[in-house]
């Protein structure tokens, strides 16, 4: 098949990338290196191509409290990146099936996240330029679908993790950056101090087994959102507990700075439908995708920055 990926070098995008190559589909891949999406013409220049499939992963944002500081930023970026692939898709590339990303903060967090109240309330505030940003973007496939017949699947993922995220400066997602600090407490001596009290819950999934669940979802589903979770949170003193083994640091040695941002208190969502779609659906279990994350960062030296 001839796949045009956006978003190509991200965290999501290599593996996917990795994936599609390896079972021999012929790529185009696109990061904010060769192509600008915030400009409607930077698509242009591949319009002349017919593609089956277009994954759109890009979009500009970061973990922490990014979203709380740059809301007015992410709305033009995020909309601008977002309708540059909906018009191109929809004036040039009607035969491709688009995949996009959705975002579990979209969901109103007195909602059991369960596909079907995907667009229902309003998201936690310190997110919700960024939620709405995907609603959006998730509206705009259902409208050309609606106008013109277009197809299109909208996976949410719940915080991916595994080898190979970014380490350049850039804010990270809880997991990588409690690894980070566990690690650094070992090898540097360094203070381990968590955000919160430690007792807000979290889901996480592994990377590979994303990229897995998606191919196939995929090639099933067609004009519809779904959620792909772990299906069981833990709190972030059960995660730290996992990393102070594989790592060897003393667990009872982790301060915790209550003064600190730490978004939802609990977010888990619904997988009872990828579990119909996929009766095949399997995570790796959590310490094994732990240890493999460990090893990246002991590897790549990605605790020293
Ligand atoms: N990672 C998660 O846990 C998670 C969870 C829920 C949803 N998602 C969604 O999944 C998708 C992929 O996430 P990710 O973690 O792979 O993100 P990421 O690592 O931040 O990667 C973002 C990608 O977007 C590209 N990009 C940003 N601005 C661009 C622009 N103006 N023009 C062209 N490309 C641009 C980046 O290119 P450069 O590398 O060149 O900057 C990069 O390839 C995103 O839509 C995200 O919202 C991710």
């Amino acid at each position: 098949m001839r796949i045009l990926v956006t978003g190509s070098s991200g965290f999501l995008g290599a593996p996917l990338c990795r994936t599609l190559e390896g079972a021999g589909h012929q790529l185009v891949k696109l990061s904010s290196r060769n192509c600008d999406l915030t400009q409607q013409s930077s698509l242009e220049a591949y319009s002349g191509d017919r593609y089956d499939l277009v994954y759109h992963l890009a979009a500009w944002t970061q973990a922490g409290d990014f979203c709380l500081r740059h809301p007015g930023e992410q709305w033009v970026i995020n909309q601008q990146i977002n309708t540059s692939v909906l018009a191109w898709w929809s004036a040039h590339q009607k035969q491709a099936k688009l995949v996009i990303m959705g975002t579990s903060c979209a969901y109103a967090p007195e909602s059991d996240l369960s596909e079907e109240k995907y667009m229902d309330g309003e998201p936690i505030d310190s997110l919700y330029t960024y939620a709405m940003t995907k609603r959006m973007l998730y509206q705009g496939a259902r409208a050309l679908n609606r106008q013109y017949g277009l197809r299109y699947l909208c996976a949410v993922p719940s915080t991916l993790y595994g080898p190979g995220y970014h380490v350049d400066g850039r804010q990270m997602h809880f997991i990588f950056d409690l690894i980070r600090k566990v690690i650094r407490g070992k090898e540097l001596g360094e203070p381990v101090t968590l955000w919160g009290d430690g007792h807000q819950k979290r889901e996480i999934v592994f990377v590979d087994d994303f990229v897995r669940a998606l191919l196939r979802l995929v090639e099933r589903v067609d004009n519809d959102l779904v959620n792909i979770g772990a299906g069981e949170e833990h709190s972030i003193r059960e995660f730290a507990s996992h990393i102070c083994r594989i790592v060897g640091y003393p667990e009872e040695r982790i301060g915790y700075d209550t003064s600190r941002y730490v978004g939802a208190t609990t977010k888990c969502l619904n997988v009872a439908k990828v579990r119909r779609l996929l009766p095949e659906y399997s995570l790796v279990p959590l310490a094994d995708g732990l240890r493999s994350t460990i090893a990246w960062f002991y590897e790549s030296k990605a605790y020293l920055q």
